[in-house]
């Protein structure tokens, strides 16, 4: 069997800072077939020599160059005329044929090209070994994206369909199953019994850099918080599923989403400088901060808060998941007069992969006092050299048929319908100039020390 990996977008960013690389790391380390075709689809006039000298030029991560030029080929193609979806089927042809179609183009291309696929025979309505790959953002708010998935389901089925959400494809998050069910210490305190909040955080230290149009239409709830923090959350609440099968996981995912509320106490934030960005509107009122806090309606988490922070320009690029435990009533009762820290499970996303537990234990010496202890794990670095990036997670689980790090659409409908009840207009904006100012104000709001 053939197999085929067909990029449309392929003179974009996606294609040469992430794609390119993790192709060439899984040639190297032999998980793709030797007899691997790469299609660039683009609308660009050029040649390959051309193409790839770009590619090299834009690139910012490793490339074996040499394996690449081995297998690729550059199809110049108007996204709009079915003749040449017609011709790229040809060259690819009808039979024995893996194909993966990754697109890696603006959301608004999705369904002419979706179209262009089926209706130039590019691909056939059933058959698994052809499968297309969407980027996030699916869609732009719960109606449109029922309208593109409505629209992909009378072309392919729901087999076939490979939406991404990158997060998914990263290290810990992927760990984040087995810490909680490979270990029973945390197994079986996973609950509102043990579990005092949950807090997410995915905070980035630059601004809107040179995505200002786009970002600005969009904001940090429909950016972060209705993918990223969404899938860690449900990661986080999810029911035990009955296997590790995709569908099994995947079912818990949904129930733990459907279950979830926001109260309508949150924080909508603009750091200072953004509306002088190019490409922001002058009286934009699009957030680049959100914190907010939801509850999940079942057994195991009533009455557990779950914090939600994203934004940019907060010092740092830090994606984490921070479990704070509760401290219980016997402890207090015998510890009587010392402070006893909650115990925390920290589970670091990135820039680090890792996970930090902190414990409690007696001082060193001759006094007693309780002190925090850390147990500080690196996941990172026990890799043997580095650690596959998201993508390359993906675009094997892409060639095996694996699709548990890939969003059903249940999933993504039931989170859009949350966010969907997140209602701008009671969150109060606040302009930040730093992350102090963020945490000042989370914990002034809500009469904690949350951040
Ligand atoms: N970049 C990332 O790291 C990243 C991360 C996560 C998700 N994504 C998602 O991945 C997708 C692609 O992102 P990107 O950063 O690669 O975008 P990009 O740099 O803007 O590239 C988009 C690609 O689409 C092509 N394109 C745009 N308009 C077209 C049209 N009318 N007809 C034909 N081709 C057209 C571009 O061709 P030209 O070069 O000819 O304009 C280019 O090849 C987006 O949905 C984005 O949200 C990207």
């Amino acid at each position: 069997m053939k197999t085929y990996l067909i990029i449309f977008g392929s003179t974009g960013n996606l294609m040469y800072k992430k794609l390119l690389p993790a192709i060439s790391s899984l040639i190297k380390k032999k998980l793709f077939p030797d007899d691997l075709h790469i299609l660039a689809v683009a609308r660009r006039d050029c040649t390959l020599e051309d193409y790839l000298e770009e590619a090299k030029e834009q690139a910012t991560a490793e490339v074996d160059w040499e394996e690449i030029s081995k297998r690729i080929d550059y199809f110049k193609m108007d996204i709009n005329n079915v003749e040449h979806y017609q011709e790229l089927a040809k060259k690819v042809g009808y039979k024995d044929t893996l194909k993966m179609i990754y697109l890696a183009v603006p959301p608004k291309l999705i369904s002419p090209i979706a179209k262009g696929i089926y209706e130039g025979g590019l691909v056939k309505k059933g058959n698994i070994d052809e499968r297309i790959v969407f980027e996030k953002p699916f869609g732009e708010d719960l109606q449109s994206a029922k309208e593109i998935n409505q629209m992909l389901w009378s072309y392919f089925d729901e087999k076939q369909i490979y939406r991404i959400d990158h997060y998914l494809g990263k290290e810990m998050i992927q760990n984040i199953l087995t810490v909680r069910f490979a270990n029973r210490l945390f197994q079986e305190s996973w609950s509102n019994h043990a579990i005092e909040s949950v807090t997410l955080i995915a905070k980035e230290s630059e601004g809107v850099l040179s995505r200002a149009a786009y970002y600005d239409k969009v904001g940090a709830i429909k950016d972060m918080v209705q993918s990223h923090l969404m899938q860690m959350a449900a990661l986080i609440a999810m029911e035990d599923p009955i296997s590790l099968n995709a569908n099994d996981i995947r079912d818990q995912k949904v129930d733990a989403i459907k279950h979830l509320s926001f109260d309508q106490n949150y924080i909508l934030g603009q750091y200072d400088g953004y509306l002088s960005a190019e490409g922001v509107e002058k009286n934009s009122h699009t957030e680049t901060l959100f914190f907010g806090r939801a509850f999940i309606q079942t057994k195991r988490f009533e009455g557990v808060p779950f914090y939600f922070l994203t934004g940019k320009k907060l010092g740092e690029k830090c994606s984490e998941i921070i479990i704070k435990f509760k401290r219980g009533d016997y402890q207090d009762k015998l510890f009587a007069s010392k402070e006893i820290p909650n115990n925390k499970l920290i589970i670091k996303i990135a820039p680090e992969d890792g996970i930090e537990f902190q414990m409690n234990t007696k001082s060193p010496g001759l006094d007693s006092f309780i002190e925090k202890a850390s147990l500080d794990y690196c996941h990172a670095c026990r890799a043997v050299g580095n650690l596959p990036e998201a993508y390359e997670k993906l675009l094997l689980d892409l060639y095996k048929g694996q699709t548990t790090l890939f969003a059903r659409w249940d999933e993504i409908e039931t989170a859009w319908k949350k966010v969907s009840e997140i209602d701008k207009k009671k969150g109060n904006m606040f302009n930040y100039q730093s992350y102090q100012d963020v945490k000042d104000k989370v914990n002034q709001d809500f009469k904690e020390d949350i951040l």
